[in-house]
């Protein structure tokens, strides 16, 4: 099934219970933290990072160990944010880590405090993961027991608190700054860059944000080298990667396959094909934020063939993002699916620039115009029109990503857009 021996991230699904802490250190949990306290210098825990070539997980695929490099000697406090908000349609990744590897993670934030020097991290998670959270302190609280989170971990000088919080539920506290402001206890809305977060951050302190899953990469990095990690993976993608899989497959879920990988084998061998002998008609690579691919029979080439990596999947016209893969089968009206994601950003748009708040609601204007049989010549136009004007004028990419849908759906599927302006 698995084009891995073994898992590197959903460990538990070859080491039954090691959520359990004890479990955990008996399969070598808490190895890498002990080794880089006792033998590694802060900077060299961030140049294994760079050298494996660890890129974020949350989406925008940046270098781990680079982030970690821009956090300004000197300064403190040092604060570690841990992107747990996990709102992106079809992304349920971090919160498997969460429920059933969490000690991974958190071995990971350590790792990345004593990297970076900092005191603190918050685990931000969306306001949905109020069970998953009871469970990461558990977790949290046994590794407090146990000395490996506190005052003088492992007896060494190196002190550090890992706190949890909850959000409201809502999609733009996943952009990093809409994050550290909702963590700050202020309305959730993205400030403005540069400053980014490593400069002024949290409490306008520097700060290191990373996702849940790219954390949780850390303690092999650190425990086995930068070499073994590149095992996994592509020279520019290295490492494995959750693939989130929903939609028209026999069996959605979470896969973890190294980056680079092709498609074939994850919609295929991993989620058992499309039901039913249907056609492919198109994929979403990443959620809803992502352009549109279509299948074999709408799109140039097979899309099957293609290797989910960053640069491939760029390359083919969409982005890899968070890798939450959404099939939809022959079936899908693509005018509908559209429009169900003009629905989303219209309603997950914070309101604070004009392009995005009144973008987002011009565009889902248009497609219940053209749902409800009333669309008119030119709409389909009008679309594209209102997309540009978002395009580059936002104020996050809130608002760029929600032109995503539109544009690719036009572009792959302008034919059952005319149909229903004609119809
Ligand atoms: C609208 C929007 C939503 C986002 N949602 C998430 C999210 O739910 N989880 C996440 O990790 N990153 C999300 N991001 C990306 C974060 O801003 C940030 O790049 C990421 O947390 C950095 O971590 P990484 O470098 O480990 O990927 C989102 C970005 C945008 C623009």
């Amino acid at each position: 099934m698995s084009l891995l021996a073994e898992h590197v991230l959903l460990r538990h699904r070859d080491v039954p219970h090691i959520r359990d802490i004890n479990v955990y250190t008996n399969h070598g949990g808490y190895d890498a933290l002990r080794k880089a306290l006792s033998d590694m210098r802060p900077e060299e825990v961030t140049d294994v990072v760079k050298a494996a070539g660890l890129r974020g997980r949350g989406g925008a695929g940046f270098p781990a160990g680079v982030k970690w490099s821009f956090i300004p000697a000197g300064v403190k406090p040092v604060y570690i944010v841990v992107n747990a908000d996990e709102s992106e349609p079809g992304t349920f990744k971090d919160r498997e880590i969460i429920e059933a590897n969490p000690h991974q993670m958190i071995e990971g934030i350590a790792l990345c405090a004593y990297a970076v020097g900092a005191q603190a991290a918050y685990v931000y998670g969306r306001g949905e993961f109020k069970g998953p959270f009871v469970g990461l302190q558990q977790a949290l609280d046994d590794a407090y027991e146990k000395g490996f989170l506190g005052r003088n971990i492992l007896n060494s000088d190196f002190s550090f608190d890992i706190y949890t919080h909850l959000g409201a539920g809502a999609y733009i506290c996943g952009e990093e700054t809409a994050l550290l402001e909702s963590l700050e206890g202020k309305l959730g809305q993205p400030r403005n860059r540069p400053p980014f977060p490593a400069q002024v951050g949290l409490y306008n302190k520097p700060t290191v944000v990373n996702n849940v899953e790219t954390l949780t990469n850390v303690p092999p990095i650190v425990l086995h080298g930068a070499q073994w990690y590149r095992q996994f993976g592509t020279d520019k993608s290295p490492g494995t990667k959750i693939f989130c899989l929903s939609g028209h497959v026999a069996r959605p879920g979470n896969y973890e396959l190294p980056l680079g990988a092709p498609l074939r084998h994850l919609i295929e061998e991993c989620g058992g094909g499309v039901p039913g002998g249907r056609a492919l008609k198109a994929i979403l690579p990443a959620g809803a934020s992502a352009p549109i691919l279509p299948g074999p029979g709408w799109g140039t080439g097979d899309i099957l063939d293609l290797s989910l990596d960053y640069e491939s999947v760029q390359a083919a016209g969409s982005m890899l993002g968070s890798a939450s893969f959404i099939v939809m089968d022959e079936t899908v009206d693509m005018v509908w699916a559209a429009s169900k994601m003009a629905h989303f950003f219209k309603h997950e748009s914070c309101g604070k620039c004009s392009p995005c708040r009144e973008g987002t609601y011009w565009v889902e204007d248009v497609y219940h115009r053209l749902r409800d049989g009333s669309g008119r010549p030119g709409d389909v136009d009008l679309l594209l029109n209102i997309a540009d004007q978002m395009d580059g004028n936002c104020f996050c990419l809130l608002g760029e990503f929600s032109v995503c849908p539109v544009r690719s759906s036009i572009q792959h599927f302008r034919d059952e857009y005319e149909a229903l302006v004609k119809g």
